[in-house]
């Protein structure tokens, strides 16, 4: 039997996604019919961007699942019209893209990159850095991404702490939980990377206190989502140099308007929301997979909890 699915995100979308789509569900073994107009009374499952104009699913009668495209869910997690299972997306694309990112601006900072880069004057400073060994790294949020990106930095030898809302164990991590695990994780890090979702309980986590616990000139990296940061709190901690850099990747207004302090801020490099993208060819494995799943009756991957809220 065929299986309706609906592609509900940007229209640029899908062109990108069209033909790996089909051909990940031609591997599967499974007949789609995928289209971005089905009626939607007819339509079983949804993939889906949470930038979509598709904002009420009441008329998905049918549906049996979301499958969100980005891994980032707050945007439709609450959404009232959505009774059906929601998926987020975990994607190995997506993944290595975000451990060559972390890791890659660890290293910058860890090798004190810049001194070299804007500091060529003619002295000969020999200032040679510790070994990663020596270098504490907070990692906040331990998930597919947190964890993929610890995992990275310890091959690569670095001091790795991790955070996360439950308990876990991570080979070669030091991993804590709770409100008590994160003043311990930021008491010692000299660089923290924030790769937690958008939640209620994690809006402004990093604040004034936070931000206080950490050493004097830590350096902030954030692929997370800009509200994890009060933004007045991190200007404060730069001006201080209690915060040494901040090197953000996503924030609360996104694109992040041309006047705001964190363009022009000596201590703050910004990137545009590049760290990592869902990669069209992985993530269509990964939906067949799970539309695969609803087929058969076995559970759907990487569903989202709605009252945690990710
Ligand atoms: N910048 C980019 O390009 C980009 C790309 C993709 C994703 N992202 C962001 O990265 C985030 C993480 O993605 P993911 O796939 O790794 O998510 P995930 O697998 O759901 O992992 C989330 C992690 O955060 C922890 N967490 C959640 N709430 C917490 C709380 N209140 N206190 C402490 N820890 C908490 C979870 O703890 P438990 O393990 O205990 O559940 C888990 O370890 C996404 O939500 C998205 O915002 C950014």
């Amino acid at each position: 039997m065929t299986v309706n699915v609906l592609f509900a995100a940007v229209s640029e979308r899908w062109d990108t996604y069209e033909r790996p789509l089909k051909e990940a569900f031609d591997a599967a073994g499974l007949a789609v019919s995928l289209a971005t107009d089905h009626p939607p009374a007819e339509v079983d499952y949804i993939i889906y961007a949470p930038n979509s104009e598709l904002q009420d699913f009441t008329p998905y009668t049918r549906a049996k699942a979301v499958l969100n495209l980005w891994a980032g869910v707050e945007d439709v997690v609450g959404n009232a019209t959505l009774r059906i299972p929601l998926a987020r997306m975990v994607d190995h694309g997506l993944t290595q893209g975000m451990v060559e990112w972390v890791t890659g601006h660890v290293l910058r900072h860890h090798l004190g990159i810049d001194t070299y880069i804007h500091g060529q004057d003619g002295i000969w400073r020999r200032e040679v850095p510790p070994l990663a060994q020596d270098r504490p790294v907070a990692m906040l949020g331990m998930g597919a991404l947190g964890t993929a990106c610890a995992q990275a930095l310890v091959a690569m030898g670095f001091d790795v702490t991790g955070w996360s809302r439950s308990e876990k164990t991570v080979d070669g991590v030091t991993c804590l939980h709770g409100r008590e695990g994160l003043k311990q994780a930021l008491s010692r890090a000299e660089i923290a990377v924030l790769l937690l979702p958008l939640t209620p309980e994690t809006e402004n986590l990093i604040n004034g206190e936070t931000l206080g616990w950490m050493p004097k000139g830590a350096v902030l990296i954030n692929p997370g989502r800009g509200p994890l940061i009060d933004d007045q709190a991190l200007l404060a901690a730069l001006e201080s140099g209690q915060v040494g850099h901040a090197t953000l990747d996503v924030f609360r207004q996104e694109p992040l308007p041309a006047m705001h302090p964190f363009w022009a801020h000596q201590k703050v490099t910004v990137t545009p929301h590049i760290a990592s993208e869902t990669r069209p060819r992985t993530a269509a494995r990964v939906i067949a997979e799970n539309i695969r799943r609803g087929e058969a009756g076995d559970p759907f991957l990487y569903l989202v909890n709605r009252d945690l809220g990710y």
